[in-house]
């Protein structure tokens, strides 16, 4: 990991009443990340908030030296970065973490719900002919569902019925997954305990993204700790993705 870097506003766009992609010039990011990894971004030149925000990478333009990040507003860190303008310089660091090991199969299944498909965008887009079931608690929430269409196949599923079938992303996925060698997922917490649960009963290999409070980002604070069953992990440095078997969720 290289230090504090400073990274250019390209264009910031909302796609919904609290969610924007921020797209961000930066080349030694932009080369180096991989799908799963994140950026630890200071929220304002201020000392306020004073810890940087873990965000992943949602999508990549390695030419350009670009890559984007799809962020919701939650609280003041979010709101301050939904507030930058083009033009502006952010301080972040990364990329950071570790990456889904998207090379060592030959055919993942993807699941994302609501917000989690922001690392999982950039999986998509990485992996060959894609399959990606992506669930959320209604349309609104299907974040850049028509963009992800153009280059995968993408199963949709929400609790209102408002878009796809009805139900929660796991709702198939005891069927699904048997086509697959592979599960790769980032979403709320239920969601993943039910996607290792039916992943493990499939005897199918599990690797999820946590996306728990952070402080440094790179190992030194000891804040993210999660236990595992090989004894705590920091997940900013040996995640954010992890093997599903072994996080004791
Ligand atoms: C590796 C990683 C990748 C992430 N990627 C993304 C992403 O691509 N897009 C995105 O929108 N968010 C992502 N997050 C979550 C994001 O970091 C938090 O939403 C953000 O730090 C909140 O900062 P805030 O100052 O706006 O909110 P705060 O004022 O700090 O908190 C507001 C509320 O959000 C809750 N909250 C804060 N942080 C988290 C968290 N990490 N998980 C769950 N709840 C939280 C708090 O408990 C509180 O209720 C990621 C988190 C991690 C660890
Ligand atoms: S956030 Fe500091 S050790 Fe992980």
């Amino acid at each position: 990991m290289r230090g504090p870097q400073k990274a250019k506003v390209v264009e910031k766009s909302f796609i919904g009443e609290d969610v924007f992609i921020l797209k961000l010039l930066q080349p030694f990011i932009a080369e180096e990340c991989r799908p799963g990894q994140f950026v630890n971004v200071r929220c304002s030149p201020l000392y306020e908030p004073l810890l940087r925000r873990p965000l992943s990478i949602f999508d990549v333009d390695r030419e350009k030296g670009e890559f984007s990040l799809l962020i919701r507003i939650v609280g003041k860190g979010t709101k301050l970065l939904s507030q930058h303008k083009e033009g502006d310089e952010l301080d972040l660091l990364g990329p950071l973490g570790s990456a889904f090991p998207y090379n060592q199969y030959k055919n993942p299944l993807l699941i994302a719900g609501g917000i989690g498909i922001a690392p999982l965008y950039f999986l998509a887009k990485t992996v060959d002919h894609p399959t990606i079931i992506f669930g959320a608690k209604n349309k609104k929430e299907l974040y850049t569902l028509e963009e992800l269409r153009e280059f995968a196949t993408v199963l949709v599923f929400t609790e209102d019925g408002s878009e796809g079938e009805k139900g929660m992303a796991t709702s198939k996925l005891h069927r699904l997954i048997l086509k697959h060698d592979s599960v790769f997922a980032c979403g709320p917490l239920g969601m993943l305990r039910e996607v290792v649960r039916i992943a493990k009963e499939a005897e199918v290999p599990s690797f999820i993204s946590l996306e728990e409070r952070m402080a440094c980002g790179f190992g030194a604070c000891l804040g993210c700790a999660v236990k595992t069953i090989k004894g705590y992990k920091m997940l900013c440095k040996d995640g954010p993705v992890m093997r599903g078997e072994e996080v004791m969720l």
